[in-house]
This record gives C-alpha cells, sequence and structure tokens, in this order.
C-alpha cells in the first residue's frame, strides 16, 4: 500500500495552458469527479475522496472535473464544494448537463433545453458558487436537435452562469451544428494510449478552430496504471471487465504494452501512471487529461505527470510500441 500523500509538494512549475479562446487557464492534469462519486469504483469514503480533492489542488491541478450525473443525489459536486471552501479562485469547476440518473437506477440522457437549464442551476447550488467555468454537453440527446441543446448553452453564457462551454463524446459533425448556435471551448472524448481514433478527425479539427481537447480515461480506468496486470482477480462488483479492453485479445496487447512501458518508466526515473500521463499531455491538440482518483496518492502520482516532457527519444519508443 503506498503511503498516504502528505501537503508538502511544490506546485509543478509546468505553465497553465489557455483553454479554447477563453481567458481561463488549466494545468494539464485535471481531477476527473466520477471515481469519488461512489457509482462504480469500490471503497469510497467522504473522507479518503476530500483528500483526494485537497491533494489535487495542492499539487497545481486546478480543474475538477464533474457533472450532474456524478452520483445520484450529486454527490461529486457536494464534495467538490467542501473541498474548495476558502479557495474558490484556484479552481476552475468543470461540469456537464444532458445525463441524468432515474429513481429505477436507468441512465437517462436528455439534453432538452429546459432540463439543461434545471442541472445547471441546480448544479450551481451544490457546488455553492455563482458560475460554472466551463459547462459540457454531457453527450448529444439522440431525441433533441442538438442546436436546441446548444441554444440552452448559449443562453447560459449570456446570463453569466457558465463562463465558457463544452461538449463531450460527440463527432466533427455535431461538433460543427452545435459551434453554429454556441461557441465551444472545449471538447471532452475518450482518449489514451490504446484508443486513438480522435487523431484522425476531431483534434485536427479542434487545432484549427483553437478549441481545447480535454480527453478522459488516460489511464483506461487503471489498467494504464499498471495495476491490472496478467492473472488480476476483479471483485463480482468490478464493472471494468464489461470494457473489451480488459478482455482477451485486446488485454493481452495492453499488457505487453505496460511491459515495455515498464522499462520507459525505470529509465526515466517515473512511474508507469506519470510516464502515460505525461505522453497525454504532450500529444498534439491535447491541453489537458482528465484523471480520475479515489485515494489522495493516486492523484499525487498522477500530478506528479506535470512539470517535465518524455526525452524526444522515448517518445519515438512509445511510439513504436504503439505501431502507428
Ligand atoms: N464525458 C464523459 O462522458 C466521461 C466519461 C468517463 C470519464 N469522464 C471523466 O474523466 C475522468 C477520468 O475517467 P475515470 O475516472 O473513469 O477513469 P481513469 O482516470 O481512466 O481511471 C481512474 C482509476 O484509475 C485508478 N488510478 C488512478 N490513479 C492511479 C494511480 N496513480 N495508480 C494506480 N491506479 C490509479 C483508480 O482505480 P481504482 O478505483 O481501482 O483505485 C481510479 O479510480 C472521470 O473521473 C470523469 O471526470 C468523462
Amino acid at each position: 500500500m503506498p503511503e498516504p500523500y502528505t501537503s508538502n509538494h511544490s506546485t509543478p512549475s509546468e505553465d497553465l495552458r489557455i483553454l479554447g479562446k477563453t481567458e481561463i487557464r488549466i494545468a494539464p492534469v485535471g481531477l476527473g469527479c466520477w471515481p469519488i462519486a461512489g457509482m462504480t469504483s469500490l471503497d469510497v469514503n467522504d473522507q479518503d475522496s476530500l483528500r483526494t480533492l485537497r491533494a489535487a489542488i495542492d499539487m497545481g491541478i486546478n480543474m475538477l472535473d464533474t457533472a450532474y450525473g456524478y452520483g445520484a443525489n450529486g454527490e461529486s459536486d457536494a464534495l467538490i464544494r467542501a473541498a474548495i471552501a476558502g479557495q474558490r479562485e484556484k479552481v476552475v469547476i468543470a461540469s456537464k448537463a444532458g445525463m441524468h440518473w432515474k429513481p429505477d437506477g436507468n441512465r437517462c440522457f436528455d439534453a432538452s433545453p429546459s432540463r439543461v437549464v434545471q442541472e445547471c442551476e441546480e448544479s450551481l447550488l451544490r457546488l455553492g458558487v455563482d458560475e460554472i467555468d466551463l459547462f459540457y454537453l454531457h453527450a448529444v440527446d439522440p431525441k433533441v436537435p442538438i442546436q436546441d441543446s446548444a441554444g440552452a448553452f448559449a443562453a447560459l453564457l449570456e446570463q453569466g452562469k457558465i463562463r465558457s462551454v463544452g461538449v463531450s463524446n460527440v463527432t466533427v459533425e455535431q461538433l460543427n451544428s452545435f459551434s453554429d448556435v454556441c461557441d465551444v471551448a472545449a471538447v471532452q472524448p475518450p482518449y489514451n494510449m490504446l484508443q486513438r481514433g480522435i487523431e484522425k478527425d476531431l483534434v485536427p479539427f479542434c487545432i484549427e478552430r483553437r478549441i481545447s481537447v480535454i480527453n478522459y480515461w488516460p489511464l483506461m480506468k487503471g489498467l494504464l496504471a499498471g495495476k491490472i496486470r496478467r492473472g488480476h482477480t476483479f471483485a463480482p462488483e468490478d464493472k471494468r471487465l464489461s470494457y473489451e479492453v480488459f478482455q482477451g485479445a485486446k488485454f493481452e496487447r495492453a499488457q505487453q504494452l505496460l511491459d515495455c512501458l515498464d522499462d520507459v518508466a525505470k529509465d526515466v526515473g517515473k512511474t508507469l501512471a506519470q510516464v502515460v500521463v505525461n505522453w497525454t499531455i504532450h500529444q498534439p491538440g491535447i491541453t489537458a487529461t482528465l484523471c480520475g482518483a479515489k485515494r489522495d496518492w493516486q492523484i499525487a502520482e498522477t500530478a506528479g505527470a506535470m512539470g517535465w516532457r518524455l526525452p524526444d527519444a522515448q517518445m519515438n519508443r512509445i511510439e513504436n510500441l504503439l505501431g502507428r
């Protein structure tokens, strides 16, 4: 068991990056608050979650990524509210609307304009803030034309309830349609060493339009932190086994990659997770990456991916391993 985090780290020196075309500046590693919402991660409790949030801020991570649907009743937002008391100015709060949980436990995508506005207003109250710095459409609602959802975000921007707008889980076409109605500062797609589909179209489009790409799953739910190796036994309630990358040939391919990345980590004197996250934040178009964590030591480790850069020789070695 790693040592608990102790608050004596200096803030990484890496410069903050510009969010889209806004005045907002973000560190290249953000804290993903899905695990602390307690819906899928095992062994989560409020004390550890608060320590995780505080360690993130202490380590120079300024973006906290939450959503209306992170927790059945806004559990992630309540923890953020407690963690930022007295230090609101240090953090950039990113949240999302358009996905909620029904009383029967099923997920519901509703991005109708009235629902987007309602979720924003409830999130402001839950978070105890006057404005949300970055507010995303969580996912496209097939029942609602995307331009109608975009209209609600434009109105919230106009009213000063949010400072900038993002869209998550969208294609280039959907992003284009949304942008016709409302300026977009950031997109939030899945992206990691094993899932690089966005490099073909979404990333070049965003670079051209000066839209930030803030990806999720850099560690692929802990797989690329090296915690799930061959022979790992998943607890029956661990949902990760349902993802293809944890099964069969894809899992073995990931293990072979990890075997080689272990050598890279040894050579540069960093941990595996730090190498993976450092690679991610230095890919073209990536403004920041969202690392989930449920323990302070986890986010302290991934925050250590900031403030340095893998040497070109190691970047090339990784590129060869990934077989581009
Ligand atoms: N827009 C969207 O639709 C969407 C979808 C998914 C995620 N997201 C965002 O992206 C964030 C990241 O995704 P995620 O949290 O699902 O997954 P993730 O960041 O890929 O993985 C998080 C998990 O990795 C493990 N981990 C983290 N740091 C570690 C370390 N240093 N050493 C060992 N294990 C470590 C922990 O697993 P254990 O729990 O086993 O300890 C943690 O719960 C989310 O929190 C959320 O903010 C957005």
